[in-house]
């Protein structure tokens, strides 16, 4: 490739940076700045798919389930939706997403330790107490994010501890 090449290329380049600047507010250096704050380090992540029809008939079947998977703000907010198996098949996930961020698998943390909460302008959060709480404080996690997506079908949460 020849010098002139790569010359446009790099001009190219620092025009899309431009662009992503004028949209976004941050490029270049202070992107790389952001990702080396060490209190910006993702220290787990985990992402979990749930099928709302599977969820439905599994409590159907066994309708005490409810209680002992989801907090009484998650019923709640659950309710008042149409279709309230939607959310709550989409805060299993949460959950389930929380235990692969932490390291940890069925059984050791209560369902009731990780429960979605809604902020006001409607986005979730996760409040993290119990035995999920002493063991994120034990890896040193001070923050979480949690993204949800449902449809009538699947029903997807991806979440960062910080
Ligand atoms: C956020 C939004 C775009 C999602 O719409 P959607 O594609 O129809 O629905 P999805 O299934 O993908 O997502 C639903 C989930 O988004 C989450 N959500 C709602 N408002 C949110 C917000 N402001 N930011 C982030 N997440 C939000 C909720 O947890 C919701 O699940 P829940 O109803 O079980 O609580 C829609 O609710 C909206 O337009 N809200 C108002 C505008 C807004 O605040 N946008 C900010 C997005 S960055």
């Amino acid at each position: 490739m020849s010098l002139r090449t790569i010359g446009a290329q790099a001009q190219r380049r620092h025009k899309r940076a431009d662009r992503y600047s004028r949209v976004h507010g941050s490029v270049g250096d202070d992107r790389r700045c952001l990702c080396q704050q060490p209190s910006r380090r993702v220290i787990g992540l985990g992402v979990d798919l749930v099928e709302v029809d599977r969820m439905r008939t599994v409590l159907e079947r066994t309708p005490t389930l409810v209680d002992r998977l989801f907090t009484e703000y998650e019923r709640a907010y659950a309710r008042s939706a149409n279709d309230p198996t939607q959310r709550l098949a989409v805060r299993f996930a949460a959950k389930e997403a929380a235990m692969k961020a932490l390291g940890v698998g069925l059984g050791a943390i209560g369902w009731h330790d990780i429960e979605v909460r809604q902020s006001s302008t409607g986005a979730p959060e996760l409040a993290v107490s119990g035995r999920a709480g002493k063991l994120a404080d034990e890896l040193g996690i001070t923050e979480w994010k949690v993204s949800l997506t449902h449809t009538r079908t699947v029903a997807e949460a991806v979440v960062a501890a910080l």
